[in-house]
């Protein structure tokens, strides 16, 4: 898939103040239906909404029939429920005042069917407690790692299936099935993929069996992110649901790493030259609070003018690029950058500007950037 941009106009560039997000919107569009497309139906889609925290992307979503969404932050589930969502998983076990909070946005929301994953027997009995007493109920999905070993619990551990069977002996709870999230496998090839997902797949058939011998049901599997995406979307269990986030925008991190993923990068950053301080080097005004630092220093955005462009210096707000180009360029030029991550990109904004067919057509609020939007 390709890594350039669509153009904005020169005239509409020059209006714009650097450093700005950019969502291409035909391009974002594009990717919705690619996701649909890969999806097979609007009901096999939970996408995570952590990859734009954004209102009026959550609503193309819902005009599209995508009704059930991934959310990481309260500020994210409270900004789908806004926005009209119908079934909203925070894919985080709920610890300490974020029981209290999730628990207000459900009552809040009772036309929202609010989930939460969970990997151990305190903070679910917490969370049945707070969901009882405020008369709610909260579906739970066993958190279930299957490698990445950041979250959940391996099927295979003593008392997995018990944790689960738990859920439906709690009040205030109802049991939502498992979550798989795998985003350890990131072979390039898709079929490595595939086959990744294959081996892993029978553990967690293993463990549904284990809790539906004990008289639980298991009504969905909410697999995955982008990477695996087609993986899932290709197997036929009709309980499983597709959660890919970062497909929604793209970027050149998963764009070079996934060359077959049919997705293209729909944000940029706009940045211009701010100084010269060599012949072969130039500053722009793109720097570590403008885009996402996690990725290694020097790998951090695709420019793609210049390709080759060694990245330097990357302080606060300078990015130094070492290329023999430099010359062609002068204070005040504008270049457009493909964020490397551009989930922590466009949490960086609180607002982006919104282009279609080359001219500045809206400014989308980036909603939940901020951790608390009301509780
Ligand atoms: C639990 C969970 N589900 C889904 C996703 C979406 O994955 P991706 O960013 O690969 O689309 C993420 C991303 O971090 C995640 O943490």
């Amino acid at each position: 898939m390709s890594l350039s941009l669509p153009a904005i106009r020169s005239e509409e560039l020059q209006r714009l103040p650097s450093p700005q997000l950019v969502i291409f919107r035909d391009r974002l569009l594009s990717n919705l239906d690619s996701m649909l497309k890969v999806a097979r139906s609007p009901s096999r889609l939970r996408p995570h909404c952590k990859t734009h925290k954004m209102h009026r992307i959550i609503r193309l979503w819902l005009e599209r029939g995508v009704c059930k969404h991934k959310a990481a932050t309260i500020a994210e589930c409270e900004m789908c429920a806004a926005a009209g969502a119908t079934d909203v998983l925070y894919a985080y076990n709920p610890v300490g005042p974020n029981i209290q909070r999730l628990v207000s946005l459900a009552g809040a929301y009772p036309q929202c069917r609010f989930k939460v994953t969970t990997d151990h027997e305190g903070p679910l009995r917490q969370l049945s407690a707070a969901a009882a007493a405020a008369g709610v109920t909260i579906g739970v999905m066993l958190d279930v790692n299957v490698g990445m070993d950041r979250t959940g619990i391996t099927p295979e551990t003593p008392g997995a299936a018990e944790l689960y069977d738990l859920v439906r002996q709690l009040p205030g709870l109802e049991q939502a099935g498992f979550q798989v999230y795998d985003g350890h496998q990131r072979q390039a090839d898709l079929m490595q993929r595939r086959v990744a997902v294959a081996e892993q797949w029978p553990r967690v058939l293993q463990l549904r069996a284990a809790v539906e011998s004990l008289g639980s049901q298991v009504p969905t599997f909410a697999c995955g992110g982008t990477p695996t995406f087609p993986c899932y979307a290709a197997m036929s269990d009709p309980a499983i649901e597709t959660c890919p986030g970062t497909s929604v925008l793209s970027d050149s991190g998963y764009g070079n790493a996934f060359p077959d993923l049919p997705f293209a990068p729909a944000a940029a950053i706009v940045t211009r030259v701010v100084s010269r301080p060599a012949a072969n080097r130039m500053t722009l005004d793109v720097g570590n609070k403008a885009i996402a630092a996690d990725p290694p220093k020097g790998a951090r955005v695709l420019f793609p003018e210049l390709p080759d462009a060694v990245q330097d210096i990357h302080s606060e707000e300078h990015l130094v690029l070492v290329t023999p180009e430099a010359d062609k360029y002068q204070p005040g030029d504008v270049l457009l950058a493909i964020p490397v991550h551009v989930c922590p990109t466009s949490a960086l904004y609180d607002r982006a500007v919104v282009v279609d067919n080359g001219r500045i057509v809206d400014s989308w609020e980036v909603t939940s950037r901020n951790r608390r939007i009301t509780w």
